[in-house]
């Protein structure tokens, strides 16, 4: 036997695990084990007890063939009447009849021929009959006359006796329940040193595992806490090594994370105050713009532009470390007008040379939240007119950011499509991570990780087209969003 003694070290370690367990392993075991030796019991008893009136029925028969000699020996009809009458009650019979080839002899008789309910050969009687003869026997009503035939003495085809079936029944009783006391005893015992076994080999270990969880899952960062695997080779040492594994990846994926919050948090606050520092740099470098000295006034838009695109990045860092988004509110919006909306803000940087088409159709509508679903829109448009100001547009097409929508399962497909030169690369492999995907120059990296993020607070996904866009070429980017628009990762599903 294998205790496993799997260690768990540090405080509140034991008695927490098993606080939740009301009928415990144990208790189902011992009880299954005591059902199934009863049904055991009860599939055996069937022929066990035909067995046994069988053998209690030779017996009688036994006891009939010695009379029977009695009476062939004395001369016909010459056996005083007390003594055939004690003869016969010592058989425990009412008749004895003998029949051989040629004469059918009744040996002796009581006064009233008795009547007879019930006839059995003991000779033919196969293993059926007799089970259901016993079981006859046992439920039938009291005081019935059983006519028994068996094998005869010197020669004579059978013997026959008529017995009461009430001594017969009692000892089947008897019998019976002696049997169910002897099965509930043994299977009692075996219950027992089945509980002992499953206790030692299987609950024990189990316990500790259960302790050893529930007690890391309290305190995670308490390495103490981590099991100690036992080494045992069954499956409850297996699953002792995977748990030890799990816990000491889990801590220090958690000692990582905290690392990474205090890293954030002092980025966080650098960030601030460099943005601080920056504005006012902004400020004095605008008024370069009035100085005299030629050169100066011809520096100073683009130091102004400079600091314009560093004011930003630190304003997009700050927002994004700004812990978690407001929880969305969901309502019945327009999509057509709302791309309007968002074409209109981005209108001026691409005017004249970027051309935003809207062909969503008037009458889709969405379930979502409008700010947010009006950030998702801008940075993907923000970003093809981005490109296409950088790279322009493929050769023979104007520069084009169209957007379609069509109803798709019950939800609503959004289609941004531009004829750009589509997204590079190096960018596509961590497209949708904050800080990883961006490859134009100027760019944070964020909007994508953002505006994804947001489409699944709205229970839907954000991805790009591997295939280019159809007709311009340039990038193909699909926002699904379901039916209902509430399943929010965060659980969130508030209507106004
Ligand atoms: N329509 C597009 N065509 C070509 N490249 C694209 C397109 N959309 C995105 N990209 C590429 O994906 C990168 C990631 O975009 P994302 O919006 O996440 O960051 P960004 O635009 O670089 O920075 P910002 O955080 O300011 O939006 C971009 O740098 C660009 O290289
Ligand atoms: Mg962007």
């Amino acid at each position: 036997m294998d205790s496993g003694e799997a260690r768990i070290v540090g405080p509140g370690a034991n008695s927490i695990g098993t606080a939740g367990v009301q009928f415990g392993l144990g208790g189902r075991i011992a009880a299954l084990v005591i059902v199934f030796a009863l049904l055991a019991e009860i599939a055996i008893s069937a022929p066990t007890i035909a067995n046994f009136r069988n053998a209690w029925l030779r017996d009688r028969l036994a006891a009939a063939n010695t009379a029977a000699l009695v009476f062939a020996a004395a001369p016909a009809d010459m056996v005083p009447e007390d003594l055939a009458r004690s003869i016969l009650s010592s058989v425990g019979a009412h008749l004895i009849v003998l029949k051989t080839k040629e004469t059918r002899r009744l040996l002796a008789a009581s006064d009233m021929p008795p009547k007879i309910d019930e006839a059995f050969d003991l000779r033919t009687a196969g293993l059926m009959e007799s089970i259901t003869a016993a079981f006859r026997c046992l439920f039938a009503p009291e005081g019935r006359i059983l006519n028994l035939i068996g094998p005869a003495p010197m020669g004579a085809e059978y013997i026959e006796i008529a017995i009461d079936e009430a001594p017969l029944r009692k000892a089947m009783t008897d019998y019976s329940v002696t049997m169910l006391l002897l099965t509930l005893m043994i299977s009692g015992a075996a219950a027992g040193l089945a509980l002992f076994a499953l206790r030692r080999m299987v609950l024990a270990p189990v316990r500790r595992l259960t302790d050893s969880i529930t007690a890391f899952g309290a305190e995670p960062g308490n390495a103490t806490l981590i099991i100690e695997p036992s080494g045992a080779s069954h499956e409850i040492g297996v699953a002792e090594r995977a748990l030890a594994t799990m816990q000491l990846s889990l801590l220090r994926e958690l000692s990582r994370a905290k690392h990474l919050a205090a890293l954030g948090l002092a980025v966080a606050k650098i960030n601030h105050d460099l943005r601080n520092i920056l504005t006012s740099a902004q400020l004095l470098s605008d008024r370069m713009a009035a100085l005299s000295d030629p050169l100066g006034r011809s520096l100073a838009p683009r130091l102004v532009a400079t600091l314009d695109r560093a004011i930003s990045y630190c304003q997009s860092t700050l927002n994004y470390g700004k812990a978690a988004e407001r929880d969305p509110v969901f309502a019945r919006l327009a999509l057509a007008p709302l791309i309007d909306e968002v074409m209109a803000t981005l209108t001026p940087r691409g005017e004249g040379v970027t051309r935003l088409i809207n062909e969503a159709p008037r009458d889709v509508e969405i379930r979502a939240d409008q700010e947010h679903l009006f950030r998702i829109l801008l940075n993907i448009i923000r970003n093809a007119v981005d490109a296409l100001d950088s790279a322009g547009p493929r050769p023979g097409i104007g520069a084009i950011v169209r957007v379609r929508a069509q109803r798709e399962n019950g939800g609503v497909l959004v289609e941004i499509a531009d004829s750009g030169p589509g997204v590079p690369a190096r960018a596509r492999a961590r497209l949708f991570e904050a800080f990883q995907g961006g490859a134009r120059p100027g760019g944070v990296g964020l909007g994508l990780a953002i505006a994804s993020d947001l489409v699944r607070t709205h229970g839907g996904e954000l991805s790009l087209s591997d295939e280019p866009a159809p007709e311009l070429g340039g990038a193909l980017f699909r926002i699904v969003l379901p039916a209902s628009g509430a399943r929010g990762h965060n659980g969130n599903s508030r209507s106004p």
